[in-house]
């Protein structure tokens, strides 16, 4: 099947996704995002990371916590995994090619679900939150950091109408999705943050 426009552009890109100004900016919101979910989730098992990109977060994870069993990434162009394997890691990290809206794993099997910059991206944003969900064991956390902010009203009337891209309608996806809201955290600039929600 062919990409989207967004899914078809990370994967012409890939190999440089990591250089320049952009992805210092990546790296740090990886790292905020580390921060937060090691915060809520100190000791986690099995991490899964949707919309992993090069995979800059898993191994932030991994190198933070050597007690982690499992990191599995997930993304949905084939450029981005492949740099991911390419890239040096850990060997308790692996990637496969896949979207959030079809997650290939068994109910309950992580105790720590991650994503960064990917949500906004999402054919079917609602699917995806109920696949990263139905993943999650109970009391795990999910930890989603994205373009959630008022300024990006005026987005929403045109060009990216029907996005989750305010607080409130984040919060509703993730509500019917089945996750109780905990907390926001103010990630990056204005307009990225993040919010964290329990099974
Ligand atoms: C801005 S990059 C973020 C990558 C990584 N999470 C990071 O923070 O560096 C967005 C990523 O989301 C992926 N993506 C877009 N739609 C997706 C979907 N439906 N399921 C999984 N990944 C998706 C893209 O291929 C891309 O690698």
């Amino acid at each position: 099947m062919p990409y989207d426009r967004d899914v078809q552009a990370f994967h012409d890109r890939a190999s440089d996704y990591e250089a320049g100004y952009r992805g210092r900016m990546h790296h740090d919101i990886a790292a905020r995002t580390a921060e937060v979910a090691l915060k809520v989730e100190p000791q986690p098992r099995r991490v899964l990371d949707v919309g992993c990109g090069t995979g800059l977060l898993l191994r932030l994870l991994a190198e933070r916590r050597p007690d982690i069993e499992q990191l599995a990434g997930i993304d949905a162009a084939e450029g981005m995994i492949s740099v991911a394997n390419a890239t040096e890691h850990d060997s308790r990290i692996s990637f496969s090619t896949g979207v959030a809206e079809e997650l290939p794993y068994p109910d309950d099997s992580f105790d720590l679900v991650v994503s960064t910059t990917s949500f906004d991206h999402w054919q079917d944003q609602q699917a995806g939150l109920t696949q990263c969900f139905r993943v999650l064991a109970p009391k795990g956390h999910f930890v989603l950091t994205d373009l959630f902010s008022l300024w990006l009203t005026p987005t929403l009337i045109r060009s990216h109408r029907g996005r989750a891209r305010t607080k409130r309608r984040a919060q509703t996806l993730l509500k019917d999705a089945g996750f109780r809201t905990i907390e926001w955290h103010h990630s990056y600039a204005l307009i990225i943050s993040t919010v964290v929600v329990s099974k």
